[in-house]
Order: C-alpha cells, then sequence, then structure tokens
C-alpha cells in the first residue's frame, strides 16, 4: 500500500506542533527521512519532535550536519542523523550508521536522499518545501501500512487545528 498526505503549515508554531504531535506517536523501529532544500525547516521539526517524544529541554537538539548523527534519551531514544555532508550509501555504510536503524529507538535523517538504496523499507518520507516566509507544505509518503494507519489519524486531528 502506498500512502501520500499533504498538509499546509502557516508558521513555525504550527510545524513546532506537528514535530510535536509526531514523537507523540514514533514507535522503536520508526525511521522518518527529512528532505526538502536548506532552511526549509527539517532540523526545526527534528527539534520538535524531540520534544514530543520527551527528550529532556537541556538536552537540546541541534543540527548533526559536522558530526552527522547525535543521539538523545527520551521516552525511547532518538538518532537524529544527518547525510549532507556525505556522499553516498557508501559513506553511511563506513560510518556505521545502518546499525542504528534496526536499533530500540527512533530515526531521524535529514537528506536522507543521498542514500535511498540503505534506508529501511518501511519508513517515513516527509518532504518539505517552503512557500512563503513562514509557510510550509508538507508532503508525507509511506508504504508501511501500520505507519500510515498511525499517520493518517494524526494528520486528521491536526488539520483541525491549523
Ligand atoms: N513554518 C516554519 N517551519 C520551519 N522553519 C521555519 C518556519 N518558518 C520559518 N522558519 C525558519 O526557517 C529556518 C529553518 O531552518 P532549519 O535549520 O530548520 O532548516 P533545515 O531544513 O534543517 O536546513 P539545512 O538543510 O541547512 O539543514 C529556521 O530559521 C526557522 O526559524
Ligand atoms: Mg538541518
Amino acid at each position: 500500500m502506498l500512502e501520500d498526505f499533504l498538509i499546509i503549515l502557516n508558521n513555525l508554531y504550527d510545524t513546532e506542533r506537528l514535530g510535536v504531535a509526531i514523537g507523540k506517536i514514533s514507535q522503536v523501529g520508526d525511521c522518518i527521512c527529512l528532505n526538502g532544500n536548506l532552511g526549509a525547516g527539517k532540523t526545526t521539526l527534528a527539534q520538535a519532535i524531540a520534544l514530543g517524544l520527551e527528550v529532556p529541554p537541556h538536552c537540546y537538539v541541534t543540527s548533526p550536519s559536522f558530526v552527522m548523527m547525535h543521539e538523545y534519551s527520551g521516552r525511547i531514544p532518538l538518532y537524529h542523523m544527518d547525510f549532507y555532508r556525505l556522499y553516498d550509501s557508501g559513506d553511511i555504510i563506513d560510518l556505521g550508521f545502518e546499525e542504528y536503524f534496526y536499533l530500540d529507538g527512533l530515526t531521524v535523517i535529514e537528506w536522507s536522499e543521498r542514500a535511498t538504496d540503505i534506508l529501511p523499507e518501511g519508513r517515513l518520507a516527509i518532504e518539505i518545501k517552503q512557500k512563503g516566509e513562514e509557510q510550509r507544505s508538507v508532503h508525507f509518503f509511506t508504504e508501511n501500512e501500520a505507519l500510515a494507519r498511525r499517520y493518517r489519524k494524526m494528520l486528521f486531528n491536526f488539520r483541525k487545528t491549523i
């Protein structure tokens, strides 16, 4: 089953609320791939996902651009990766990141398109597009039936709050 959802966010606050909602429904083994241009809001969304996962506020989630991976303790572990500075999936395998996809936490990957061939099949792809200064379109895509069901319900409720 292929599932495809679109949501329009009007401001930064909407993005933060969406991230928190994603964090709250995330489960062990989920993999969220965040794509979109520089400054689209991938790290901003990841920070809010961390909040929703109950990562303590003093462990502020920053962009892992230079170290490529940060690990945080929340309700479940959060592995926040950024593939921007990597060339292809060979780099990711060399760094040992593939193993994290199958551990006991949530993996969130910025610029995952660098390595589509090694990403877990049941992943959720989120594409963020800048529409205005603060407006963003957010496109969700998954082939995982259970994940689609979870997100369909969450997004249905979230839309009512925008
Ligand atoms: N609705 C919105 N959602 C997300 N970010 C927003 C929104 N409106 C404004 N912004 C601003 O846009 C910027 C997004 O930056 P962010 O670092 O999250 O982007 P990014 O996609 O991670 O970029 P990069 O590819 O460089 O990692 C921030 O300065 C944020 O405050
Ligand atoms: Mg970023």
